[in-house]
């Protein structure tokens, strides 16, 4: 299985500090944001990775992480987005890196405390369609900036809905996600948002309308470092008190 670490975007809701800096590269505790993710593919036995970047900090990714090694990244790739279209564009980037091997995709801002290792492994068993990781949410407010899953009777995922104003249940959709290589003529079909962008919400529900859609739902903490300043914070609170990738 490969693996692509998507790190542009644009990191407004962090400014003044993402105007100097890519949102990756901020520190959580005591590395920048984008090892962490990094570490989680490589503890689900993934080593051959993509990061894809963008904007004027993208050289550093560069400079931090290398050829990987020093990583345990066996083959260490990087793509360049032009401009911040969208997560599943970005995701696009990677068509050829991929190629027809089924894939993991994570956002460079999302942390666990514990592993992803049974999500990879229960989509390696059967590497079709695509497969989610879920997080318990309590807070409304907190549902509302996420993707949020609805479930029919039979407790499957019949839709998500992006920053629902009425979140249809207490799950929030992390930014880990496993497909299969239909991924690749899936996106060119997409339209973009009303915010301009081709979204990885979009790409879900035409997996989920296709009947190939399934879901795990994550042991321990996840926060999302890009959220919000506060979630930031909160995020470094946690890793400096209880590190992240706990096997
Ligand atoms: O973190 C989980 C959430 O991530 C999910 O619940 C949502 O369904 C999903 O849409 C996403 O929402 P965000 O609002 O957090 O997405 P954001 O625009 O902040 O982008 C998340 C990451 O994706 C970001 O860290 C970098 C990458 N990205 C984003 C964009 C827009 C790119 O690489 N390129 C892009 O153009």
């Amino acid at each position: 299985m490969k693996g692509v670490l998507l790190a542009g975007g644009t990191g407004s809701r962090l400014h003044p500090l993402t105007r100097i800096t890519n949102k990756h590269l901020l520190p959580i505790y005591d590395r920048p944001m984008v090892n962490y993710a990094i570490e989680a593919l490589v503890n689900a036995g993934i080593t051959e990775v993509m990061v894809v970047t963008g904007g004027t900090h993208a050289g550093e990714f560069l400079r931090l992480l290398g050829n990987g090694h020093e990583f345990g990244i066996d083959r260490l790739s990087y793509g360049y987005q032009e401009r911040p279209g969208g997560i599943a564009e970005a995701l696009g980037l990677a068509e050829r890196f991929v190629g027809e091997d089924p894939v993991l995709v994570m956002l460079a801002d999302n942390i666990v405390g514990g592993s992803i290792r049974p999500m990879v492994e229960a989509f390696c068993a059967n590497p079709t369609g695509a497969r989610i990781l879920l997080t318990p949410v309590e807070e409304e407010r907190h549902l509302r900036h996420l993707g949020v899953p609805a479930f029919d009777e039979s407790g499957r995922v019949c839709g998500i809905v992006e920053k629902p104003s009425d979140p249809p249940s207490t799950f929030g959709v992390t930014g880990i996600y496993c497909y299969d290589a239909d991924v690749f003529r899936v996106i060119p079909t997409l339209e973009p948002s009303g915010r301009g962008e081709l979204e990885i919400t979009d790409v879900n529900n035409h997996y989920i309308r296709q009947g190939t859609m399934a879901f795990d739902v994550l042991e321990g903490f996840w926060g999302d470092a890009g959220e919000s300043i506060d979630a930031y914070y909160a995020v470094n609170d946690f890793v400096r008190e209880h590190g992240a990738n706990k096997a």
